[in-house]
């Protein structure tokens, strides 16, 4: 049996207030249907306050995209995680494939945030996937292993981390990772976080990229697959929806 599913919402740089407000309406409207999934979403950091006056904190939590890896400071342009938690996050991702790429953001950045994310007691969703040439080089294995070994904080509470494996090629191109390429590394993402903590056999895996109504309940029958981490599909009320019911009818 598994145990409950948890999904995540990241929407990205999208949606104004009104749409972001009539989305989390519809959430909550049916959250008796998905009661039994952990639900969290990401607006954009100018919303979080706005959504999280409508949320009722039964079903769905909020989250930030990002936090800095220091808490206070001249930093200009940047928030820092207990600024999120102020705002009344839950959770924050870090390292997102989009963020290693355009702002190249290292394995030694992530895991300074993902430190500080736990201080400030909001729990990280640490991303890693490999780029489709990665992919395509035989390296999607050891790609993974490196980052996921560089962004883990050695004395961090892994009560306070979830992983979500997003390989690069799949992130809103349409392409979803194979059912054996997902089972694949989640199997491999698993052994890694059981040697490097007892607690590792509990941390939750997402599975990310191109997750829809379409696939979403053949991707959570993957064994080790603790949910899934939700980009587009995330921004259409019926579509979200329909992914958390699919999570919902997993036993
Ligand atoms: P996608 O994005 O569902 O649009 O592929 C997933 C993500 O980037 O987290």
């Amino acid at each position: 049996m598994k145990s409950r599913l948890f999904v995540a919402g990241n929407w990205k740089m999208n949606l104004d207030k009104n749409q972001a407000l009539q989305l989390v309406r519809e959430i909550e409207k049916n959250k008796e249907a998905f009661e039994n999934v952990d639900v969290a979403i990401f607006p954009p950091f100018t919303l979080l306050s706005a959504v999280n006056d409508l949320l009722t904190g039964e079903v769905c939590h909020l989250g930030g995209q990002n936090c800095h890896d220091e808490l206070v400071g001249a930093h200009t342009g940047e928030i820092s995680a207990s600024m999120l938690r102020d705002v009344g996050c839950d959770y924050v991702i870090l390292g997102h494939s989009e963020r290693r790429a355009n702002q190249l953001e290292t394995n030694e950045q992530v895991k300074k945030k993902v430190a500080i994310a736990a201080e400030s007691n909001l729990t990280s969703i640490i991303c890693v996937g490999e780029t489709l040439d990665e992919r395509n080089l035989g390296q999607a294995l050891s790609v993974v292993e490196k980052q996921l070994i560089g962004s883990i904080p050695v004395d961090v509470d892994y009560n306070k981390l979830i992983v979500a494996y997003e390989p690069v090629g799949a992130i809103g191109t349409g392409k979803t990772a194979t059912i054996n390429d997902i089972a694949e590394i989640h199997a491999h993402i698993r052994i890694i976080l059981s040697g490097l903590s007892l607690k590792g056999d509990n941390i939750c895996i997402l599975y990310g990229g191109s997750v829809k109504p379409v696939n979403a309940a053949d991707i959570f029958q993957i064994t080790d697959v603790g949910g899934a981490l939700v980009g587009g599909a995330s921004l259409l009320s019926r579509d979200f929806i329909s992914i958390l019911h699919a999570g919902a009818a997993i036993k």
